[in-house]
């Protein structure tokens, strides 16, 4: 399976996205009939997979994708890491209100036990700073207003490393 294949399961067509960077040979199923994206190592809900085999250009790349699907459409991912995601969301855009709000739902789930996935990308788009290297908040505390949203991702990412 390579991106840009197509695959017929359960009656549905699922097309396949190249998602290099956690692993070199990553890739993500979608199956738009059912607006879902299965993002494995990829996207996380308000986080990423670590970047283990690509370059952070690769992975920003491979993120980058997401962000023009719909954004009705459920992320399935690979790990339940949302409660720490969101406390390293909090330390680089602490002004982001849906963040905010989002935070405190994730926290009240994991605390009765509940799963956060999926998640979607509407809330993904407005919450996760690894697709919001745009957003002039993540730049201003980062001291990169000037960075490409490649640089941007590659910063966020290492900070995350060190959180
Ligand atoms: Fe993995």
């Amino acid at each position: 399976m390579a991106g840009g294949d197509t695959f017929q399961w359960a009656h549905r067509t699922v097309k396949v996205y190249d998602c290099p960077g956690h692993t070199a040979g990553h890739i993500a199923y979608h199956i738009p009939e059912d607006h879902s994206i299965f993002a494995g190592d990829t996207l996380f809900a308000m986080g990423c997979g670590r970047v283990f085999e690509g370059t952070m250009a690769d992975m920003w790349g491979s993120l980058d994708q997401f962000r023009k699907l719909k954004p009705h459409t459920f992320v399935y991912c690979g790990h339940e890491y949302t409660e720490a995601n969101a406390k390293f969301a909090l330390s680089v855009e602490p002004g982001n209100r849906k963040l905010q709000q989002r935070s405190i739902v994730i926290h009240n789930q994991r605390a009765k036990g509940e799963m956060t996935c999926p998640t979607t990308i509407g809330q993904e788009l407005d919450t996760n700073p690894f697709l919001r290297p745009d957003s002039a908040e993540i730049r201003k505390n980062l001291g990169m207003e000037n960075a490409t949203d490649a640089e941007v991702f590659a910063e966020l990412r290492e900070r995350k490393n060190k959180s």
